[in-house]
């Protein structure tokens, strides 16, 4: 890698990441069902039918797995807690096994010198909450927030970092809207709802870790370039519409306490009654952004109903899961989160990455780390005020709708023998972070 630690600014973090239901196992320790577990069992919705039952096994190979990080020379380690694992139910009683397991977690990473860097939700909802409607319900808001403090009135003492929900966007439109994730709507009120619940949402848990006396708190947001896929004003719109409800409505929410008038336009008449009244506890305010970011996306118009636009191939080099490389994405949305949104607040990389087929060569990953990380250079000489860099992710996984043959991870996973294997870019960047 052409890129070093010696080329950022001291105290500048360097993390992975991972998140509970694509590496623990649901099926140990207690956890209740979630609505990936369902979603899974479906036929049509994940390739080969695949869940998280037993995943990376994480739960039983924590010390195992905290130790590759330590040795790859990180700073911090980026994982999520189970809202299933810890509240079977949902709501009501914990399970003690779910909330000791995170303890261990947070101190595995502490005595090993890692920064714990906690997000409370990353898609697992206990299939009760499901039930109820999930994210479509006005109620999730103070379920979360019941969540919230149970799971940090046990670590929030020692985390580093907490935000609440990664990525609103795929667990609202993604899955609502596309149906691509559980619970695989594809239902234009049950999208304007979850998007505004889930900020709320964000908001409470917020609330209840201020309440703790935390500190350090954030949001994790996902971005994806929106380029027209040709010269018509159609596309121009298109791509304007899909930029707005990908990358803007929730910074709106969080930062400019209102959302773009580029999707109000299509979904003003869904959203829950009384919606303008929510943006103080939406806005609360934060110590740092954190941006999720993989690839861009060629946006065409359509003539079906809004948001009219259809997704058309790029040319761009492709990962394995067909995502374009575009890595002047990253330079694109640091920039722009801090112009139009966060100002001087800290900015935070909290996922880059890329899925690469297994065939012993793992140089295009290498190159891949090494362009984003060179946009991020690119970033802070700009002036963003970028705090860290997180590859996604620490292992090869459970890769959601995609099942266990998409592999995003810096170390092998076998999943038949749950042997690890580093792979040459978890080396290349052990070096690149002794330098
Ligand atoms: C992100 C998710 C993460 C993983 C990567 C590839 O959107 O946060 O769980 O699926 O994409």
């Amino acid at each position: 890698m052409r890129h070093r630690r010696s080329d950022f600014p001291p105290g500048f973090l360097f993390a992975a990441a991972t998140s509970s239901y694509q590496i623990e196992g649901h099926g140990f320790g207690g956890a209740g069902e979630t609505h990936w577990d369902t979603f899974a069992a479906t036929p049509g919705n994940v390739v080969r039918a695949e869940d998280g039952r037993v995943a990376c096994d994480h739960y039983h190979r924590m010390d195992a797995d905290l130790d590759l990080c330590a040795a790859l020379g990180l700073d911090a380690y980026r994982f999520s807690t189970s809202w299933a694992r810890v509240m079977p139910e949902g709501t009501g009683a914990a399970n003690p096994k779910g909330l000791d397991f995170y303890d261990r977690l947070v101190d595995g990473c502490l005595d090993r010198g890692l920064k714990p860097m906690a997000t409370l939700y990353h898609w697992e909802l206990p299939s009760p909450l499901a039930d109820r409607g999930g994210w479509r319900n006005a109620d999730m808001p103070d379920w979360f927030a019941d969540f919230t403090a149970t799971v940090m009135g046990r670590i929030g003492d020692r985390v580093f970092s907490a935000a609440p929900i990664n990525e609103p966007w795929c667990v609202s439109w993604l899955s609502h809207f596309e149906g691509h994730h559980a619970p695989g709507m594809r239902d234009i009120r049950a999208a304007a709802r979850a998007m505004h619940h889930v900020l709320v949402a964000h908001g409470r848990a917020i609330e209840v870790m201020r309440g703790l006396g935390m500190g350090n708190l954030g949001a994790v947001c996902n971005f994806e370039r929106a380029f027209p896929a040709d010269d018509s004003e159609g596309a121009r719109v298109a791509a304007a519409r899909y930029d707005a409800i990908y990358n803007r409505f929730f910074l709106g929410g969080l930062f400019h306490r209102r959302y773009p008038d580029l999707v109000l336009e299509g979904l003003e008449p869904y959203l829950p009654r009384g919606w303008q009244d929510d943006f103080d506890t939406i806005a609360a305010p934060l110590d740092w952004l954190g941006l999720n970011y993989y690839t861009c996306k060629r946006i065409g118009a359509d003539d079906g109903p809004w948001p009219s636009y259809a997704y058309r191939k790029g040319p761009l080099p492709k990962t394995q899961v067909d995502w374009e490389i575009h890595p002047e994405g990253l330079h694109h949305f640091l920039t722009m989160a801090r112009d139009e949104y966060t100002g001087d607040l800290p900015l935070l990389v909290t996922e880059s990455g890329m899925a690469l087929a297994h065939d012993g060569n793992d140089d295009a990953r290498i190159a891949y780390v090494d362009a984003h990380l060179g946009e991020a250079l690119r970033a802070i000489r700009d002036g963003v005020p970028l705090a860290g860099f997180t590859y996604w992710s620490l292992l090869d996984n459970y890769e959601w709708s995609l099942g266990y043959e998409k592999r995003f991870g810096l170390v092998h996973v076998d999943f038949e023998t749950q042997e690890r294997t580093p792979k040459a870019s978890y080396h290349a960047l052990a070096e690149a972070l002794r330098a």
